[in-house]
């Protein structure tokens, strides 16, 4: 499966912390906001990345990120030259995917909970259809909104609706099979002008091959569109890795994890890692990594 990362648009409502830095490139805590989708794509098991992004941001993504070989992935990168919606990913990315079943996830999206890579890993498998997630939110107007039945099979998708039929939010990852650029392609452009991922999973549930999985308890979902999730984002990670003392999104730990680079690449990059919270944090992985490769002591061996 291949991944692409939609991080275009211009994050209007950040302004003027987005005049010369692109939004998904300002901090999450102690990280810039791309690792985290990065990093979801990366417990799926998904090592090709499409990046989109627009012209003037993309050296930022490349000075950052480069063809992705520090973490076993292949990076590439695309333009969407205009934001005109989310779907217009499957049209910019057609070559990248072919006809390869694919997972889209919004650059300003953030995933965390118990159980997550399980999931994560099952969505992958998937070669027929669409795999969307749905979670509880109180403002459900500002997304796409889907209602189930009371076996969870979707209903209906409405974009932005004035009277939502239910609180279930899609989120911003979306798996598809490989027909999505195809199905895409014929979508036309939504009233607000854009081409709406809304519309393509409604044509996958108008043929019934479109599933739910609802994120309840115990599972954050976070966008960081306004100051004030943006803060709310950089304070929730801060109380988890502070009170954990782990890491949310480290992402040579989950390419190390995920056999996507080898423990000595990983030694490489800990050693040289340069003196920051983060720094020192691979540099204390390395540390246990170390710790568990020594050979076990004759003493416990014999005893
Ligand atoms: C987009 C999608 C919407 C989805 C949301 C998730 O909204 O159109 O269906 O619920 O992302 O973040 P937008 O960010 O364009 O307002």
């Amino acid at each position: 499966m291949r991944g692409i990362v939609l991080a275009g648009g211009t994050g209007s409502r950040l302004y003027p912390m987005t005049a010369s830095v692109t939004k998904q490139l300002l901090p999450i805590y102690d990280k810039p906001m791309i690792y985290y989708p990065i990093a979801t794509l990366m417990l799926a098991g998904i090592r090709d990345i499409l990046l989109i992004t627009t012209p003037k941001d993309v050296e930022r993504y490349v000075d950052l990120l480069g063809n992705g070989a520090r973490w076993g992935m292949n990076i590439q990168y695309a333009m969407q030259v205009r934001p005109d919606g989310i779907a217009q990913a499957f049209l910019i990315g057609d070559n990248f995917l072919g006809e390869q079943p694919s997972a889209l996830i919004l650059g300003d999206n953030l995933f965390f909970g118990s159980g997550l890579s399980q999931r994560l890993a099952n969505a992958a498998t998937l070669t027929l259809g669409a795999h969307i997630f749905a979670c509880r939110v109180d403002d459900p107007e500002r997304y796409g909104v889907v209602e189930l039945d009371a076996e969870q099979r979707p209903l209906s998708i409405i974009e932005k609706p004035r009277h939502p039929a239910s609180n279930w939010a899609v989120t911003g990852l979306y798996f598809y099979d490989g027909a999505a650029s195809r199905l895409a392609r014929e979508l036309r452009p939504s009233p607000r002008g854009e081409l709406e991922i809304s519309d393509l999973n409604s044509v996958y549930l108008a043929q019934g091959t479109l599933t739910v999985e609802r994120l309840g308890r115990g599972y954050a979902w976070l966008d960081t569109g306004t100051p004030e999730t943006l803060m709310a984002a950089s304070q929730f990670v801060c109380a988890l890795e502070t009170r954990q003392g782990i890491k949310i999104a480290c992402l040579e730990e989950i390419a190390l994890a995920q056999g996507f680079i080898t423990a000595d690449n990983f030694a490489r990059i800990a050693a040289a890692a340069p003196v920051s919270a983060y720094g020192r944090y691979l540099k204390a992985l390395l540390a246990d990594l170390e710790i568990d490769a020594r050979p076990t002591p004759l003493r416990v061996a014999a005893g």
